[in-house]
């Protein structure tokens, strides 16, 4: 009964220490990000941890780039899972997460990581275009050689390092906290957190595009400038998502110094592109905490594997119905200014899990 009533005590201990310091707790930021922040603005109700109420107030122009990183973030999770059983609608729930966001699971991972690469994306954005003359402008120079030696580096890099310097400081700056503890389930879960924080900084930087323009007589293109640029989003989020499909499960150990660090298990390695997770994951079939399970999820009869019918509805089987839905039609356009439409009824097939 001791016994019990201890390990009851101490996964209480352990959810408070590792469960309510989430480093994604600022995806609840509460405004949007076409409004300018004021100081009194740095609050609770954002979902701030630790050092980010101080980075807040040192750095109002730059957070309604965060406001901006968290739409970001929320948009396309949803968008590049929305065929997977677990399909994001949790992240939603910010800042009080359920288990599956809560718990080390490679889905923690996959947020954490997209989240710190939505900062990057959008304050080095933010520099190139000019909005934040204060802090950053064009990035520097590119040091590697470009393919042919006419071609030069010039015009106005994206500023990419700022990105990274800002996202790693505000991100982080939960994580480091929890490292001084000697926790161990506390210092782990940070270890992982500011490992898939890295990795998402680093897909920011690997989808970079080299941009170049011809110079000369006429189009001779003899000479050309080059710069570099970020790729869309979506193309860093793909990148992410493979990553996250190629989870590596680590444990956690302890050396002689008493250090904690993380190990791949079964002998593999792991280097700051790959997303790491120390919890398993449900299957998400079933209805739990934190998952809706998949029951109504719509389901496509005709593919195998991710988004199937037998992937989606874990066996269970799925029904096939038609329905109508009504939709604008020939539309067209009336002089001045303005589009008139039809609306027309179309019969569609749906499958649903059952
Ligand atoms: C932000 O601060 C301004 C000025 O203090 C205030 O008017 C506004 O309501 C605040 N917005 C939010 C969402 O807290
Ligand atoms: C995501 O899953 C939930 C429940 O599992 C469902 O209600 C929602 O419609 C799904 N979202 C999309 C975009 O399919």
């Amino acid at each position: 009964m001791y016994i019990l009533f201890r390990t009851a005590a101490v996964l209480l201990l352990l959810n408070i220490l590792v469960g309510k310091l989430h480093g994604i707790r600022w995806l609840a930021v509460k405004i949007p990000s076409d409004v300018e922040w004021q100081k009194t603005n740095c609050s609770k109700v954002h979902g701030f941890i630790g050092g980010q109420y101080k980075i807040c107030r040192r750095s109002l122009p730059i957070m309604r780039y965060i406001s901006e990183a968290a739409e970001m973030t929320k948009k396309e999770c949803k968008s590049q899972l929305q065929n997977r059983r677990w399909n994001c609608t949790t992240i939603s729930q910010a800042p009080s997460f359920y288990n599956d966001l809560k718990r080390g699971t490679k889905e923690s991972a996959f947020v954490y990581a997209l989240s710190s690469a939505a900062v990057v994306y959008s304050v080095t954005q933010a520099c190139s275009i000019g909005r934040l003359k204060e802090n950053c402008g064009c990035g520097r120079t590119p040091k590697t050689k470009l393919k042919n030696k006419d071609w030069l580096w010039g015009g106005c890099s994206d500023n990419i390092a700022y990105g990274v310097r800002f996202s790693k400081k505000f991100t982080d700056a939960v994580e480091k906290k929890r490292m001084d503890g000697q926790e161990p389930a506390a210092a782990s879960r940070a270890l992982m957190n500011i490992q898939n924080n890295e990795a998402g900084r680093t897909a920011v930087r690997d989808k970079l595009a080299t941009i170049c323009r011809c110079h000369g007589v006429s189009g001779s293109c003899q000479k050309k400038t080059c710069f570099r640029r970020l790729s869309e989003f979506k193309d860093v989020a793909t990148l992410l998502k493979k990553k996250y499909d190629n989870i590596i499960t680590v444990v956690s150990k302890t050396n002689c110094r008493q250090n904690h660090y993380l190990k791949a298990k079964r002998g593999k390695k792991y280097n700051s592109r790959d997303l790491i997770a120390l919890d398993a994951s449900p299957n998400y079939c079933k209805v739990s905490r934190g998952t809706y399970g998949t029951v109504g999820r719509e389901c496509n009869p005709s593919t195998t594997g991710k988004g199937s019918c037998p992937y989606m509805c874990c066996g269970r089987g799925h029904r096939t119905f038609t329905r109508v839905v009504e939709e604008r039609c020939e539309c067209e356009y009336v002089w001045c200014c303005y589009v008139r439409c039809k609306k027309c009824k179309r019969t569609i097939t749906v499958s649903t899990c059952q």
